[in-house]
């Protein structure tokens, strides 16, 4: 049995911005499901605070950190066996807003302070400096929030083995030398290969540079993020490292998401009644009040409105397929630009398009399974899950052909018809989005190569079954890694 600390900055359903939350709970629980003894680190927010204090938490030990005290508490993932451990020092994390941006959605002035915090209990727990009696033998690190992990462990000789996921590399945690030097890291670390990233303190390099194993969320990413398009700058120091890096493709709760059984649902079906389906999109409709038409083609879009998810794309095709009478319906939040777009165009279409601004766990599960089709225009994407929901449910998605959207969706222009599950395209361009949307609609109105489609997506395996059986191999390889080291 292997013990890990698995260190991360939110976890579905104490605290979630994205996808990096949802994999944080089912990835450690699957893990656990194959007999490792998997423990979670959040920071104490004031919704993970809460959640403990609901279910039951032990203060298992009192640090001083610079002029900081902090408590770590113990406590169990809800709804899961998975423990979990939170950093609690208010002045840093209870704050609300959510956990990088206050309620006017600005960066925390201090988050290098905050995420340098938190680093530091995480090396701490790694190092065994904790107090505690539990010592991880594997330290495994997500985005650039925990970049600072493996640097403060680094000249430990009986350090735990490090491993670095990168959910979305254009997230790098990038501040002033000024605030280098007030964290007090040492001069040493200013270097192009090491913390310093063109005169800045790069969080992310600190993960990049001194992890032992590097992982990535699909195979698709794990070779864009090597060249210059998609390497966001650091795809030198990727090749450097490409000999450690791997692509697992994330899995996804199949409890969670079962349109057998989501709670949220009021009506349920599987790949064999699939007439069921229909009822939820009537469900759709009446709650976001779109016209009920058993007939109009429904698209869905769920997903933060920044320019990765291309939203913007989506909304410059979707009039013309709007005026020939199909329905859509967009949850999401982010710029403002977009959600205005978005707003004004509901305006215009207000028998069908609906648009909801915010986050609505609820809602997106009933788009995920009223909609017809699953519009995923990004322009990159690590992994998504959104698409592999849509496929469990369905939901046929149509999907740029990039990062793990190549690598779940596959469509028939690119594989044998069958092996098909939805609809790709190659240019992240309207043109391109508008003629893949035609291609769906018009697989629509064929249902049995829809319902052939729809077959291939439900009965395909999302788990994490197989991809936690590939995290235990990189973490088996690193510790014996280690120990020759050690050894030698
Ligand atoms: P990313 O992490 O880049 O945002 P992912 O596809 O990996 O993209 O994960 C996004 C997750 O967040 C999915 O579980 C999706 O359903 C959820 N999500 C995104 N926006 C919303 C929203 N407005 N309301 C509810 N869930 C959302
Ligand atoms: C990031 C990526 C997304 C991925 C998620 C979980 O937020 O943008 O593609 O699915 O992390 O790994």
């Amino acid at each position: 049995m292997i013990r890990v600390l698995f260190v991360t900055s939110e976890v579905y359903p104490v605290i979630k911005t994205g996808g990096l939350a949802d994999v944080s709970a089912s990835l450690p629980e699957a893990l656990c499901q194959q007999d490792q003894d998997v423990h979670i680190l959040l920071p104490g927010y004031p919704a993970a605070m809460a959640a403990a204090k609901s279910n039951g938490s032990v203060r298992k030990a009192q640090l001083r950190i610079g002029v900081h005290p902090v408590t770590l508490w113990q406590t169990q993932l809800p709804g899961s066996p998975v423990m979990l451990w939170l950093v609690d020092c208010a002045p840093l994390f209870d704050r609300p807003g959510n956990p990088y941006q206050n309620e006017e959605g600005s960066d925390w002035w201090d988050n290098a302070h905050r995420y340098y915090l938190f680093a530091r209990v995480a090396a701490m727990m790694g190092l065994g400096q904790a107090g505690l009696n539990w010592i991880p033998d594997v330290v495994h690190c997500n985005d650039w929030q925990t970049g600072l992990v493996p640097v403060l462990m680094n000249s430990g000789h009986k350090r735990p083995a490090t491993v670095f996921t990168i959910h979305n590399l254009s997230y790098q945690g990038l501040f002033s030398h000024e605030t280098f030097r007030a964290l007090g890291l040492p001069d040493s670390l200013w270097r192009f290969d090491k913390l310093e990233f063109h005169g800045q303190l790069s969080f992310i390099k600190g993960g990049l540079v001194f992890s032992d194993h590097l992982t990535t969320v699909s195979p698709g990413y794990a070779d864009e993020i090597l060249s210059p398009q998609l390497g966001c700058g650091l795809d030198g120091l990727l090749r450097h490292r490409e000999h450690v890096l791997t692509g697992i493709l994330n899995g996804i709760d199949t409890h969670q998401w079962n349109p057998e059984s989501d709670p949220y649902l009021d009506h349920h079906y599987d790949v064999d009644h699939l007439v069921d389906k229909r009822q939820c999109r009537m469900d759709l409709q009446h709650q976001v009040k779109l016209e009920a038409n058993s007939e109009a083609p429904l698209l869905g879009f769920i997903g933060r409105f920044v320019e990765q998810k291309g939203i913007d794309l989506l909304l410059s095709v979707l009039p013309d397929f709007l005026d020939k009478g199909c329905q859509c319906v967009i949850l999401g939040s982010g710029l403002q630009e977009y959600e205005q777009a978005a707003l004004e165009l509901a305006k215009q279409y207000p028998r069908s398009l609906s648009v909801t601004l915010g986050y609505d766990e609820a809602l997106a599960h009933r788009i995920t399974a009223g909609a017809d089709l699953f519009v995923m225009p990004s322009r990159y994407e690590p992994c998504g899950l959104n698409q592999m929901y849509s496929l469990r449910y369905g939901t046929l998605p149509i999907v740029h052909r990039v990062g793990g959207l190549r690598d779940s969706v596959f469509d028939s222009q690119n594989v044998p018809v069958k092996q098909a599950n939805g609809f790709a395209f190659d240019r992240p361009e309207p043109l391109a989005l508008q003629a893949a949307i035609e291609r769906a609609l018009d697989c629509l109105g064929r249902p049995k190569y829809r319902q052939q489609l729809q077959r291939k997506g439900m009965t395909g395996d999302y788990s994490w079954q197989v991809r936690a059986e590939e995290y235990i191999a990189i973490y088996r390889q690193i510790l014996s890694d280690r120990q020759s080291i050690i050894q030698n």
